[in-house]
């Protein structure tokens, strides 16, 4: 509650277009039906993006975006922007074609505020340790591939998240407390995002900031 009362009270700052980047996996899901309660959001300004997908129909129930439109958008008509995949022949066309979205929804300023989980081993978005995008130093937004598994994800960049006014972080459980450490160590790829101009919040609950 207290993430999506902040996420929410961004939204009302200023008076033209925002845009807010949707953290994926399963942790901001209970925010978000959080905040789609809430009618003193700027529905009819707000740009949504996603921090990253994973390469896959946007029906599928690993999508990202599918999980954003169930708790978060519901029936609102907004402007939600999602990496193509039926219109995209490989997750680097996608990737390629999103950085182009993004940067028409930025236009010359920066991304707003975007929204960030952690998982386990470290990563945040889909920037998993010793994968390729972790080496990306000018596209703002790159096709990555999980390690371990050869899944396939898009996902932001560190430049885009570096560029952002607002980074938002959200963590929750024991299982994230060893990660949570060593990111506030800057030892992890999650770490990394410390290395921009962003503003940084980490919202924990007391479980995944035992270690801290
Ligand atoms: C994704 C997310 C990913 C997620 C972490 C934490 O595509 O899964 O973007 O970075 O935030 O893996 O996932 P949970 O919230 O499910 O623990």
């Amino acid at each position: 509650m207290a993430a999506a009362q902040r996420v929410a009270e961004l939204t009302r700052g200023g008076s033209g277009r925002f845009n807010i980047g949707l953290a994926g996996g399963s942790t901001p899901e209970a925010m978000y039906r959080m905040i789609a309660e809430m009618d003193d959001v700027g529905w009819d300004r707000i740009d949504f993006w996603l921090s990253d997908e994973r390469w896959v129909p946007w029906t599928d129930e690993r999508s990202n975006g599918a999980m954003a439109s169930r708790a978060l958008l519901q029936e609102r008509e907004v402007s939600f922007h999602r990496p193509p995949f039926d219109g995209a022949s490989t997750p680097e066309a996608s990737a390629a074609h999103y950085a182009d979205t993004l940067r028409s929804i930025f236009g010359p300023a920066q991304p707003d505020v975007v929204l960030l989980g952690l998982g386990a081993d470290g990563h945040t978005a889909s920037l998993f340790p010793g994968s390729p995008a972790l080496n990306e130093t000018e596209r703002i937004y790159v096709a990555n591939t999980i390690p371990e598994t050869g899944e396939r994800r898009l996902t932001a960049s560190y430049p885009l998240l570096w560029s952002a006014r607002h980074l938002i972080v959200l963590a929750t459980g024991i299982s994230k407390a060893e990660a949570v450490k060593e990111s506030f160590a800057e030892r992890t790829p999650a770490g990394r995002i410390a290395e921009g101009g962003a503003r940084i919040e980490w919202h924990l609950d007391h479980e995944s900031a035992s270690l801290l």
